[in-house]
């Protein structure tokens, strides 16, 4: 109902471009990515390489400080972040306070949000060693807190982390194990959920990390620039989708229904129904994440006894997608997180987890992504301009 170019004309010299679609808010040289290409690259290196012959803890050191790291200079990485696995007691009690039935993200973004109030010795972002010190802690911590909310909502007691496991080990231990009872590590699982945190571990200025550098640019401290994060990933049409991919397909599965149908509804969009897990803004091609979880999906399942009725619908959506025209037109292709929930449900985890595990993965991008933004002598708050489009001035009524 409103003319833009004549707002635009009305507000001066900017720019209207909503979902910044075209508009760069940064430098940066931690990603790149090339949509038509379907290429994703972390520092430079190929996410296929990274995915076949790197650790997680690896990337995130590659992400963070910009190279690989020597032999020692993991070493030293792995040694400190187990150093920093504990919580402060006193945290632990905010679990408590929560609804048993409460999605386990807003827990997530509450207590690491908390951790401003508890560790007030790591908050000034131009302090080197501090901004060290809190990267150790989140790194540390994150996988703590998160095991800590998937106990809260299944109601089991919480386990403290155990230093002789590495950070994935540790995370896996906490969410499935039981005090007094040994818990037996899973080479296969570990190994899975290792590559699906590469695979997360950054994608450039997506909307959680676009808020991530939004609220730092105000010199917030980074527990609450990444807290912020986190509640931006919370959305389905961004880290949320992985939860929606599963129920999507165990709706089809319950339905009993062909996937023809379901395609159907997307393609007329009945009630707003998407076919969850496609498209994406910058991918136009087929998401090089996707094609590596599609290639172990299979394997892992087998290895792990997974569901493989959701396996085969998700694989069916795919093929009847990719030949449609609606799709093809549209240039929607499956994203990372199309075949992600199926694995993570074989592993063990509630749906509900899903986008937590999401933000595991995400997390030494934005840790990078923050850094990279505080040390730009180009960083400006950050603060869009608008076309006001409300009434023009009024006068008050008289009462
Ligand atoms: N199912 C059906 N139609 C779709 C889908 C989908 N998954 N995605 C896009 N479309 C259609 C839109 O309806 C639109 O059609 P139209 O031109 O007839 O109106 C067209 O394709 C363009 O889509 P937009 O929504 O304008 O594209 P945008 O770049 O804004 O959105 C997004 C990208 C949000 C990822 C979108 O594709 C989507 O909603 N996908 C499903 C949710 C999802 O999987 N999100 C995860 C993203 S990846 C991540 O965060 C890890």
């Amino acid at each position: 109902g409103y003319d833009v170019s004549k707002l635009l004309k009305e507000t001066g010299a900017v720019t209207y471009d909503p979902g910044f679609m075209n508009t760069a808010a940064t430098t940066s040289a931690i990603t790149y990515i090339d949509g038509d290409a379907g290429i994703l690259r972390y520092r430079g290196y190929p996410i296929e390489e990274l995915a076949q012959h790197s650790s997680f803890l690896e990337v995130s050191y590659l992400l963070i400080y910009g190279n690989l790291p020597s032999g020692t200079e993991l070493a030293a990485f792995d040694e400190k972040i187990r150093r920093h696995t504990l919580l402060h007691e006193d945290l632990k009690g905010f679990f408590g306070g929560f609804p048993r039935d409460a999605h386990p993200m807003p827990v997530l973004s509450s207590a690491v949000s908390a951790l401003s109030t508890f560790y007030q010795d790591s908050l000034d972002p131009f302090d080197d060693d501090q901004v060290e010190l809190s990267t150790i802690r989140l790194m540390a911590k994150l996988p703590v807190i998160a095991a800590y909310a998937h106990k809260k909502s299944i109601g089991q007691p919480m386990l403290y982390p155990d230093n002789s496991m590495n950070l994935v080990e540790n995370f896996l231990r906490m969410s499935f194990g039981l005090p007094a009872e040994p818990y037996e590590m899973d080479p296969v699982m570990a190994k899975a959920l290792d590559l699906l945190l590469i695979l997360h571990a950054d994608h450039e200025q997506n909307c959680s990390t676009s808020t991530v550098r939004l609220v730092g640019s105000s010199n917030a401290n980074m527990f609450a620039s990444i807290s912020a994060g986190i509640n931006a990933l919370f959305g389905p049409l961004h880290g949320g989708a992985n939860e929606a991919v599963l129920n999507m397909l165990r709706q089809i599965q319950a339905s009993g229904d062909p996937v023809e149908k379901f395609i159907e509804r997307v393609k007329n969009k009945e009630d707003g129904v998407k076919l969850m897990g496609f498209g994406h803004r910058v991918y136009k091609n087929y998401d090089p994440r996707a094609k590596i979880v599609k290639s172990v999906a299979d394997d892992v399942l087998s290895r792990l006894g997974g569901n493989d009725e959701l396996l085969d619908i998700a694989m069916k959506l795919e093929e009847k997608a990719l030949t449609d025209q609606y799709f093809v037109d549209r240039r929607l292709y499956p994203n990372v997180d199309f075949y992600t929930g199926v694995i993570y449900k074989a592993m063990g985890f509630p749906e509900k987890m899903f986008t937590v595990l999401f933000a595991l993965g995400r997390l030494p991008g934005w840790i990078a992504q923050w850094r990279e933004m505080t040390k730009d002598p180009v960083t400006k708050i950050g603060r869009p301009r608008q076309l006001y489009t409300g009434e023009p001035e009024r006068a008050y009524p008289s009462r």
